[in-house]
């Protein structure tokens, strides 16, 4: 079945956007299946960069089907925004190209508010949640009284579960976390007048992909955020409120079980967070800096959904390994291998060490990593500035150590690797 799947190996941001545009040139259809604009996917090709939120990042390549999944958690303002954007920046985002699922769930301006309160409440607590709602969205989803994007092709019917649902948010919000409230009569308005945009839009997804399939199309399927996020397999309860991993894909995007030509797990070749809860290998003061820059160029970390300096430490093979598994990768790429450049010596985490016992595996999964120690093993770097590099055996020597290393202590093997942002800033592992 030519059906693959990108998903994050780390938590999150670990350059998907542009490999799914990478790999787009070759796909029919391209597909997201969880999470919501808590994600932020960027792709850079010359001088555009596109910063998507829901909207699949095979959308660049004008060849392409874009479709937004059942699973996914849409707030039909950011998606209108984002389709305006793309279509001002020449790219062509209407129904022909692009289609939401009728089974995907809508946020809502409540579900916002209700993140930002339930964060507050939680005090030194604190998730670190992007506040886009996704957590109030999801819980509405299992809930049994979400909005779905089907209630949109029925106005009349929507303006009164949509006034139904933010009044029954007001009250919660008034006397649980006794903050502001909603504005019913302007939001339903609002949000009926979205309703009315997106409903040319709206189609069975789940079904299209499956006779895209039959018919041999080929379809990428674009994982949010990543493993270690996971709601099930991440580090819980510091994690997102969906299922990014791999298997997602299937169970959200309505496929069965769907044999996979390639599980593709993406990483980059050092570790980063953004939000609160565990991370071994985190580094801090001018080491932490040298990895995650200033803010002066584009790529530094700095998140591209909330801006917020993204936490930073050394590539935690323990935790990779543990993606491996649960994501089943049939391989791995590898991004970000230009930012190491200059740095004299380089630290991979092999295992970890606790109460006097070292540990190359999870004893009890990623929830609780604070009994453990990270055990590193150093290898030398290189100087040389490798951007301009396309071909494996033109990248200096100690990279192509370090890369190959990765993959010796993860058992998965690296196909690619990218050196910069650019759409051919990518290098095809060799020998
Ligand atoms: P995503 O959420 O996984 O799609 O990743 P983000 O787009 O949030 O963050 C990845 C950042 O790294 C973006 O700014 C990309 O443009 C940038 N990026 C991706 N690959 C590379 C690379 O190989 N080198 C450099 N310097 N930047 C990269
Ligand atoms: P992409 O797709 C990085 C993090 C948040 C927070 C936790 C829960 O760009 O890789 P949520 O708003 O989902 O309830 O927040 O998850 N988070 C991400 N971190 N990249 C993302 O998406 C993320 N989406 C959510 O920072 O720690
Ligand atoms: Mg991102």
């Amino acid at each position: 079945m030519p059906f693959e799947i990108v998903v994050g190996a780390q938590w999150g941001d670990e350059g998907k956007g542009r490999i799914v545009d990478l790999l787009s040139a070759g796909a029919d259809f391209v597909a997201r299946y969880n999470g919501g604009d808590n994600a932020g996917h960027t792709v850079t090709v010359g001088l555009q960069t596109y910063k998507l939120h829901l909207v699949p990042s095979g959308i660049i390549h004008p060849h392409t089907i874009s479709l937004i999944g059942p699973g996914v958690v849409v707030n039909p303002l950011t998606l209108i925004s984002e389709i305006e954007a793309l279509t001002a920046s020449g790219v062509d985002a209407s129904p022909s190209r692009l289609r939401l699922s009728h089974a995907a769930h809508l946020i809502t301006p409540a579900h916002r508010a209700l993140d930002a309160a339930q964060e507050r409440l939680r005090g030194a607590g604190q998730i670190g949640t992007t506040g886009r709602g996704i957590g109030p969205a999801y819980t509405d989803k299992t809930s049994r009284r979400g909005l779905r994007a089907e209630e949109m092709l029925h106005p009349e019917r929507f303006v009164l579960r949509m006034a139904e649902h933010l009044t029954a948010a007001n009250r919660t919000l008034e006397k649980v976390y006794e903050t502001e409230l909603l504005m019913v009569e302007e939001t339903v308005l609002k949000l009926a007048g979205c309703a009315e945009f997106l409903q040319p839009y709206i189609a069975e997804v789940g079904d299209e992909i499956s006779q895209a399939l039959k018919n041999g199309r080929r379809v990428l399927a674009e994982g949010a955020q990543g493993t270690l996020l996971d709601l099930d397999h991440g580090t819980y309860p510091f994690v997102t409120s969906s299922n990014p991993i791999a298997p997602g894909a299937f169970a959200w995007l309505g496929l069965g079980i769907t044999p996979a030509e390639r599980v593709i797990g993406v990483t980059k070749v050092f570790q980063t967070r953004v939000g609160a809860g565990p991370f071994p290998t985190e580094v801090f003061g001018e080491e932490a800096v040298r990895l995650r820059g200033t803010g002066a160029n584009p790529w530094d970390e700095f998140g591209t959904t909330t801006g917020r300096p993204r936490r930073v430490g050394w590539l935690d093979l323990v935790l990779l390994r543990y993606a491996g598994r649960v994501n089943g990768l049939t391989e791995l790429i590898l991004t970000k291998l230009d930012i190491l450049s200059g740095m004299p010596t380089l630290r991979l985490c092999t295992a970890y060490r606790a109460g006097g016992r070292t540990y190359e595996r999870l004893p009890l999964g990623p929830a609780d990593l604070s009994p453990f120690e990270p055990i590193y093993e150093e290898l030398p770097g290189w100087s040389e500035d490798v951007s301009g590099v396309r071909c494996w055996a033109d990248l200096p020597l100690n990279a192509r150590r370090y890369v190959t290393r990765i993959a010796e202590l993860t058992g998965v093997p690296v196909s690619q690797v990218s050196v910069g942002p650019e759409r051919d800033q990518v290098v095809d592992v060799g020998e």
